[in-house]
């Protein structure tokens, strides 16, 4: 197994989280640091993306390397019922790093046990999402100035949304707040709330988007309720539109307040939001081409340089 592997924020420490913070900021002030020269990198995509396969792969190209994969499955030969143990030995005959999304939660832990080819995790059903935690911490930290003690608002799709799974274990460094706000149906998991007790990590729950809510937020992380996951329409049907933020709602809500979504919404955020400067969303996504170089890196074991600053906590 590769030690460079990336499937779970958990196989990171908080010193690497930071390193690989302050790298991040260098690939933003130097997008185009042609370091991967000659290496290939494979995007393989069971699953839907716009941002995640589009800025890694604008990542490597901006660093200098190559990429091969596909977005559609259905034209590769897991089709014909190629397994995805043969798929992941095939592919990494030709490449230097997979970087893979799956809807099953473990496929990207099950792809490292079958290659020694690095394996970065894009997504893995409901599970985890370490490369979008990468870009939400950096998010934080250049809209907050610190991760330190900041009251966090998870909104929406608690249950199955795998970017704020990866986002409460990340934070256990930093002592959070949370809030999670959420219908019955669609709560945080116990083993997630399990997780807080055990680091020491406050939280409070909530089925109400209260007033109260909103205005004691540094960061409003709304997410999409995701029709995807759901086995029961009717359910996904009578919870999808639970929770929506409108500019309104905003009026009496911190300065330093943000809202971060990870994208893409449907109607969680009104477009009436868009203009406010509190909205962050956009940027957030921009952000994560420059942690994805950061990770691509990490993962093919390229030293990188970083960007001095105070970014201790
Ligand atoms: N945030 C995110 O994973 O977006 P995509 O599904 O478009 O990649």
């Amino acid at each position: 197994m590769n030690r460079n592997n990336l499937v779970s924020i958990s196989d990171i420490s908080k010193d690497e989280i930071l390193q690989l913070l302050r790298q991040t900021q260098y690939f933003e002030q130097n997008p185009n640091h042609k370091i991967l020269d000659g290496r290939v990198v494979a995007t393989l995509f069971f699953e839907p993306s716009t941002r995640t396969r589009l800025s890694f792969e604008t990542a490597v190209n901006r660093l200098g390397g190559r990429v091969i994969g596909f977005s559609d499955a259905s034209t590769t030969s897991s089709s014909k019922g190629e397994t995805l143990k043969d798929t992941i030995k095939m592919v990494s005959n030709y490449v230097d790093l997979i970087i893979m999304r799956h809807y099953l939660e473990g496929a990207a832990r099950y792809a490292t046990e079958v290659t020694d080819t690095p394996i970065i995790n894009a997504g893995d059903g409901a599970n985890q999402h370490p490369s979008q935690t990468m870009l939400d911490l950096y998010s934080i930290y250049k809209t907050q100035g610190r991760l330190e003690n900041l009251n966090i608002t998870l909104v929406g799709d608690l249950k199955y949304g795998r970017t704020v799974h990866s986002l409460l274990m990340a934070m256990q460094y930093f002592s959070p707040t949370f809030r999670f706000v959420a219908c019955n149906e669609l709560q945080m998991p116990q083993e997630y709330k399990a997780f807080c007790d055990e680091k020491g990590i406050r939280y409070t729950e909530h089925t109400d988007f209260s007033e109260e809510v909103i205005n004691t937020s540094d960061i409003i992380y709304m997410t999409r309720v995701q029709r995807e996951r759901f086995t029961d329409i009717m359910e996904y049907e009578r919870v999808k539109n639970l929770y929506n933020l409108h500019n309104s709602m905003l009026d009496r809500s911190r300065d330093n307040l943000r809202i971060l979504h990870p994208l893409p919404r449907v109607t969680e955020i009104a477009l009436d939001v868009d203009d406010n400067p509190k909205a962050y969303y956009f940027q957030q996504a921009q952000n994560g081409l420059y942690a994805r170089q950061a990770l691509i890196c990490r993962a093919l074991g390229i030293e990188v340089p970083e960007a001095a600053n105070d970014m201790n906590a």
